[in-house]
């Protein structure tokens, strides 16, 4: 079967609320799994709200630490096996804390959506490094729509303007961008193996992205290894490169949308409309009034 008449085999989900935040059941089935999971001290958890250049992160790390291992890992395993998702529970497919469970690399590289009160304690408890992605609130809504309608096991994304308003009441998955972004931030405050990033940045100068994240991780990377990971994860070539562009996902149809949509910071201005955008900023100052966090919207 193709990907796409894969797709249409899983039907979507509704969103359930547990301790406060909407998660689906694929999730809240398997919690226990989930929240005593064992971490180890040297994992590296990388935690995003989705959307936010979780798979471009995965895929830095990735190459920084194993990319210079066995070129069998680079052509044949997918990037969602290489770096499992921690919370998820998908049928047909191995569970996250089974694929964490089970990989032989050290550091063990781990991706969560789950919000900070959410993660599991073992993670804390092992003062595990944690690199946090964070996108801007206007492109990540977008890119969440445009994903939503793609993965057919997502609650059904309705039309883009009702989607809009779920994201602002926070009644997507994973509960309000709000929350997530400014949790984590919080969290940095006091933990301090916690790595703060913006999707925007990686996208201004990706290169010194991944320069400051080597040293939070303690790695000492040549000029040049660090150019040959910036080619390698620029948004052409992982859409070109069937290891990390998710074609090989079942749920997800492409003939939708691509997973590797546009990459860019500023697509929400083709998606918002005046009287849209002028409701969000209205709102978002709102939500974001009392925190130091900010975002760009454009570069
Ligand atoms: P768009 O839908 O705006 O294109 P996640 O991995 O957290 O699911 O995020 C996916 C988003 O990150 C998508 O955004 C995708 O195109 C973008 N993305 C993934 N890899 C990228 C890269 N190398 N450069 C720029 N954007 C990238």
């Amino acid at each position: 079967m193709e990907g796409s008449d894969k797709a249409l085999s899983y039907s979507r989900v509704e969103l359930i609320d547990f301790e406060g935040v909407p998660l689906v059941h694929f999730i809240t089935d398997s919690w226990e799994n989930i929240k005593n999971f064992q971490a180890r001290p040297d994992d590296i958890l990388i935690a995003t709200y989705p959307k936010a250049g979780t798979t471009w992160v995965s895929y830095i790390l990735d190459l920084l630490y194993f990319g210079n291992t066995s070129s069998e890992r680079q052509t044949s395993l997918p990037i969602y096996l290489r770096v499992p998702f921690l919370e998820a529970n998908i049928p047909k497919m191995p569970s996250g804390v089974e694929l964490a469970d089970k990989l032989s690399t050290t550091p063990r590289l781990i991706k969560t959506h789950l919000p900070v009160q959410l993660v599991p304690k073992s993670f804390w408890e092992q003062n595990c490094r944690v690199v946090y992605v964070a996108r801007n609130a206007k492109d990540n809504a977008v890119s969440y729509y445009h994903f939503d309608r793609m993965n057919m096991i997502a609650p059904e994304p309705g039309d883009w303007n009702t989607y809009l308003q779920r994201f602002m009441d926070g009644r997507t998955m994973y509960g309000p961008w709000y929350d997530h972004v400014r949790g984590y931030w919080e969290k940095k405050q006091t933990y301090t193996n916690l790595h703060y990033m913006f999707f925007e940045d990686m996208v201004e100068d990706t290169g010194r992205e991944v320069e400051h994240l080597c040293s939070f991780l303690g790695l000492s990377t040549s000029t040049e290894e660090r150019k040959r990971i910036t080619k390698g994860t620029h948004f052409d070539a992982m859409k070109q490169n069937n290891m990390t562009n998710y074609s090989t996902v079942p749920v997800m149809d492409f003939k939708i949308s691509p997973f590797m949509r546009k990459g860019k910071v500023g697509d929400w201005k083709n998606h918002f409309t005046v009287a849209q955008n002028e409701q969000f900023d209205k709102h978002y100052k709102q939500k974001m009034k009392s925190t130091t966090l900010q975002f760009r919207t454009q570069i």
